[in-house]
C-alpha cells in the first residue's frame, strides 16, 4: 500500500513527542511529552461559547468582530494600520494560517529560509507546497542570528524567510537589530517575511515583542500568523536544562509535585547535547483556547485573499461558537496580558532557581515564549532519543527529544 502515498507523505516521519507519547502510555509514565494544562478555561469565556452554541451560532460562520479587534490590536501594539475587511483571514489557528499562507505563495522549486532551530511544523509545510526549506543555523548559547550566515543564505531562488519571535524552542526574542537584518535581506532579494508571533503576550524582563511588519517598508512584504491558543491558553512554560542524573530528574519532574505532573515536557538534543523541560504552569485567570483553533494571517490584501480562498477550500471556516466566544478573549483588558507576563516570569524565575538548586545549568534564560535551552553534559553518552526513553523506564517520565526541532 505505501506505494500508493504520494512523495511528500512519504518524506513526512512522525514526529518523536508522538511516539515517545506512545511508549510512555505503554510503560504507563508520567506523560510530559504534551503540555496540556490541567485547569479549565475561565467560566466567562466558557459561557460565551455556550450561549453561541445555544445561540445556533453552529453553521459555517465568519465573525467579522473577531478582525476588527485583530485590527485594533494591530495598531495598539504595533501601530499597524490593517483594514480589518481584506487584510485578515481567519482560519483554524495559527497552523491552519501558516499553512494556508505556504500554499498561497510557495511554488515548486522555491526555497523558505527557516532558522535551525525551529517549530517542527514548518518544514512539514513548505515541502508540502513543493518548496525547499534553507536552513540558516543560529549560534548558541544565545542563539544569535549571524547576519553573514542569513546573506548567503537568501538567494534569487528564495521566495519567503520565516521569523518565529519569541521563539519556540529556545525562548529567544530577536534582537532589533537581527530583525534589521531579516528585513534587510527581504529588501535586498525581493522576498516575503511570514511570522509566526504566537508569543507575542509572553515576553520576560524589559524585552518587547517587535513585530517584523512594523519594521519601514516591511508591512507590504509580511504575512503575521498567530492565534488565540499561547495568549489565552497558558498552557505551559518550557524549560530546557543540563542533565544530571536521571533519578535527580525524576525526582524533580516526576514525583517532587513542584508543578502539576501533566504539564510537563522534556526534550534532549543530540547535536548540542540539549535537553529541555517543558513546565507548564497553572494561571488561575488563564483561558484554555488552544483546543478552539481560532487563528488569523494579516497581509498584503491579494495574499490575504489568495490565504482566505485556500482556507475556505481546506476547512471552509474557524469553528463558528468559538469565533464567537473569541470576541469575548480578545477584549480582554491590558492587565490581562500584563499579569499573564508577570506570572510566567515569576514561574521562569522560580523554576531556573529550583533546576540551579539540584545541580543544573541554565546558559540561556529564556526572553518569551515557554522554553529554556541548556545542554546535556558531554560524557552523556545516550542520544536524546535514547535518554528519553531511559527517562520513561528508569524514572516513569515522558520526555520530548529536542532533535525534533533542528533540521
Ligand atoms: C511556535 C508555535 N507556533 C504555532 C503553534 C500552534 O499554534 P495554534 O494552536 O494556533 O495552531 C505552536 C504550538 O505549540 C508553537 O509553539
Amino acid at each position: 500500500m505505501e506505494e500508493k502515498l504520494s512523495s511528500v507523505a512519504k518524506t513526512l516521519t512522525p514526529s518523536p513527542i508522538q511516539e515517545l507519547s506512545l511508549l510512555a502510555q505503554r510503560c504507563n509514565a508520567v506523560n510530559l511529552a504534551e503540555g496540556f494544562p490541567d485547569f479549565p478555561a475561565p467560566s466567562h469565556i466558557k459561557s460565551a461559547a455556550v450561549s453561541a452554541i445555544n445561540s445556533d451560532f453552529n453553521q459555517y460562520r465568519h465573525v467579522q468582530g473577531v478582525c476588527d479587534h485583530v485590527a485594533m490590536i494591530m495598531k495598539h501594539m504595533h501601530g499597524l494600520d490593517v483594514d480589518p475587511l481584506s487584510n485578515i483571514a481567519i482560519c483554524c489557528g495559527q497552523s491552519e494560517a501558516f499553512a494556508a499562507t505556504v500554499f498561497a505563495i510557495i511554488d515548486k522549486g522555491d526555497e523558505v529560509i527557516l532558522f535551525d532551530p525551529s517549530y517542527e511544523t514548518y518544514e512539514a509545510c513548505i515541502k508540502l507546497a513543493g518548496g525547499i526549506p534553507v536552513y540558516v543555523p543560529l549560534d548558541p548559547p544565545c542563539w544569535t542570528l549571524d547576519a553573514d550566515k542569513l546573506m548567503k543564505s537568501v538567494t534569487n531562488r528564495t521566495k519567503a524567510i520565516v521569523l518565529n519571535s519569541p521563539h519556540n524552542p529556545t525562548g529567544k526574542v530577536f534582537t532589533e537589530d537581527e530583525l534589521e537584518t531579516i528585513a534587510g535581506a527581504c529588501h535586498t532579494r525581493d522576498c516575503l517575511a511570514i511570522t509566526d508571533e504566537v508569543y507575542e503576550n509572553i515576553t520576560y524582563d524589559k524585552e518587547k515583542h517587535i513585530s517584523l511588519a512594523s519594521l519601514p517598508g516591511m508591512q507590504k512584504r509580511t504575512i503575521i500568523t498567530s492565534s488565540l491558543s499561547k495568549s489565552y491558553s497558558v498552557t505551559g512554560m518550557v524549560y530546557y536544562f543540563t542533565y544530571q542524573d536521571l533519578h535527580s530528574t525524576a525526582a524533580l519532574v516526576g514525583r517532587s509535585h513542584i508543578l502539576p505532573k501533566s504539564c510537563w515536557r522534556i526534550s534532549t538534543n543530540k547535536q548540542f547535547l540539549h535537553m529541555l523541560i517543558f513546565i507548564s504552569a497553572v494561571c488561575q485567570h488563564g483561558c484554555v483556547l488552544s483546543g478552539w483553533r481560532i487563528g488569523w494571517a494579516i497581509g498584503p490584501a491579494c495574499i490575504v485573499s489568495a490565504i482566505r480562498n485556500i482556507h475556505i477550500k481546506i476547512t471552509d471556516s474557524a469553528p463558528a461558537p468559538f469565533q464567537e466566544a473569541a470576541l469575548t478573549a480578545l477584549r480582554s483588558p491590558l492587565e490581562y496580558f500584563e499579569w499573564l507576563r508577570r506570572d510566567y516570569e515569576s514561574r521562569r524565575d522560580y523554576t531556573i532557581k529550583l533546576l540551579a538548586g539540584v545541580g543544573f545549568q541554565v546558559q540561556f534564560k529564556p526572553q518569551g515564549s515557554f522554553f529554556l535551552f541548556v545542554e546535556l553534559p558531554e560524557n552523556c553518552v545516550l542520544s536524546d532519543v535514547a535518554f528519553v526513553e531511559e527517562l520513561i523506564k528508569q524514572a516513569e517520565v515522558v520526555a520530548v527529544p529536542g532533535c525534533g526541532f533542528f533540521s
